[in-house]
């Protein structure tokens, strides 16, 4: 029976109460048999700080490297505000997403039907939307280095942050993009600035080299990320794959996610380059934050969560079924109207974090029979 080694990192916030729902699923696969996971909970972010004064330690790292994937909750809070630059929680997203090699942050968003009404848009406008981003995670502004401030003769204060981006970097995301777009609808639409910085004229001219060389049979578009920010509340639809930098591909993709309704649904995995055996190191996470004003009350979605753990069954794990059965019961309890706080509607009912997370592996359990 084939053993996977799973490392849950649950984090800050409502990080916890989302990931035990994981846990909850994970039990379920391994008394349902064919298949073990074999999971070890461990400390990051604010709650590393708080233990041993760095957002991740270097054992964890050691643990993280060593799993066959990473599932992580939420990091950061209003309680580490004051804490050094350095040892800030989301340092040990940072370092995890840095050391592990994830440079390729998938962050599809999908409109399930049940929810369109629940979307700050149209209906018509997204309903039926499925559309992914593809975030560049390992490089560009977040670890471009100088990375400072210095104070300057005259007293005044200056803050450096870098973009880079090497024509290597921008291959291997592009190619992940092509790669997927391949298997959807064969759109790729790659986002930069190439009007006002130089990395995006290197982005953009590096996108449509290997797009003549490789990839000519996908539609490619290029667009401005401006634009792009525009044209998602606009018409959402038009877009199959969206390739972007890692600071345009955080900020559209929590646009992205909202269109579907609530931050609390959008699921993300973040994968390296595939070895010789074909694996990759992978980490799985929900887009949302670890929404301090509500953490503690048990009434987070946990559907992010869950369909994160979904999306490592599919990537890292080769449980394409599986990874069905979860998407297909997430689906099936939000028909039968279960809602949490976030997406809470008229004539719905009301559930906490558990009855949701309870209500989905009985809909496992249904379609299972
Ligand atoms: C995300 C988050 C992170 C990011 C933060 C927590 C560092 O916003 O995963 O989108 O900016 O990448
Ligand atoms: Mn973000």
């Amino acid at each position: 029976m084939p053993t996977h080694k799973l490392l849950l990192l649950p984090g800050d916030g409502i990080g916890p109460e989302v990931m035990a729902e994981v846990e909850r699923l994970v039990s379920w696969l391994n008394a349902r048999g064919g298949v073990t996971f074999n999971v070890e909970t461990d400390l990051v972010g604010g709650c590393a700080y708080d233990a041993h004064g760095q957002a991740i330690s270097d054992e964890t790292m050691k643990r993280a490297l060593d799993a066959d994937a990473v599932m992580l909750g939420a990091v950061g809070g209003p309680k580490w505000d004051g804490v050094a630059y350095d040892v800030r929680p989301e340092a040990g997203l940072l370092r995890l997403r840095k050391d592990m090699a994830l440079f390729a942050n998938l962050r599809p968003a999908i409109c399930y039907p049940a929810l369109a009404d629940a979307s700050s848009l149209k209906r018509e406008i997204v309903d039926g939307l499925d559309l992914m981003i593809v975030r560049e995670l390992t490089g560009g502004v977040y670890f471009g280095e100088p990375k400072e401030i210095v104070t300057l003769e005259n007293g005044q204060k200056r803050a450096v942050d870098t973009q880079i981006y090497t024509t290597g970097e921008i291959e291997r995301i592009a190619t992940v993009a092509f790669e997927l777009a391949r298997k959807r609808n064969n759109k790729v639409a790659s986002s930069e600035k190439r009007n006002v910085m130089r990395s995006g004229v290197l982005w953009h001219d590096t996108v449509a080299a290997l797009h003549k060389r490789e990839y000519s049979d996908v539609e490619l578009t290029h667009i401005l990320a401006d634009n792009c920010a525009m044209q998602l509340v606009r018409a959402p639809k038009q877009f199959d794959v969206i390739v972007t930098d890692n600071l345009f591909g955080d900020m559209l993709s929590d646009e992205a996610a909202m269109l579907t309704g609530s931050l609390g649904m959008l699921p993300s995995a973040s994968l390296g380059a595939a070895d010789a055996s074909g694996k990759r190191k992978a980490l799985y996470e929900p887009v949302h934050g670890s929404a301090p004003d509500i953490a503690g009350q048990g009434i987070a979605n946990p559907i992010a969560m869950l369909a994160s753990f979904a999306m490592a069954l599919r990537y890292s794990f080769d449980l394409g079924r599986e990874a069905d059965m979860v998407e297909q019961a997430i689906a099936d309890v939000l028909d039968k109207g279960l809602r949490t706080g976030d997406i809470m509607q008229e004539g719905m009912t009301q559930v906490a974090t558990t009855g949701m997370g309870e209500a989905i592996i009985a809909a496992m359990e249904a379609q299972a029979a």
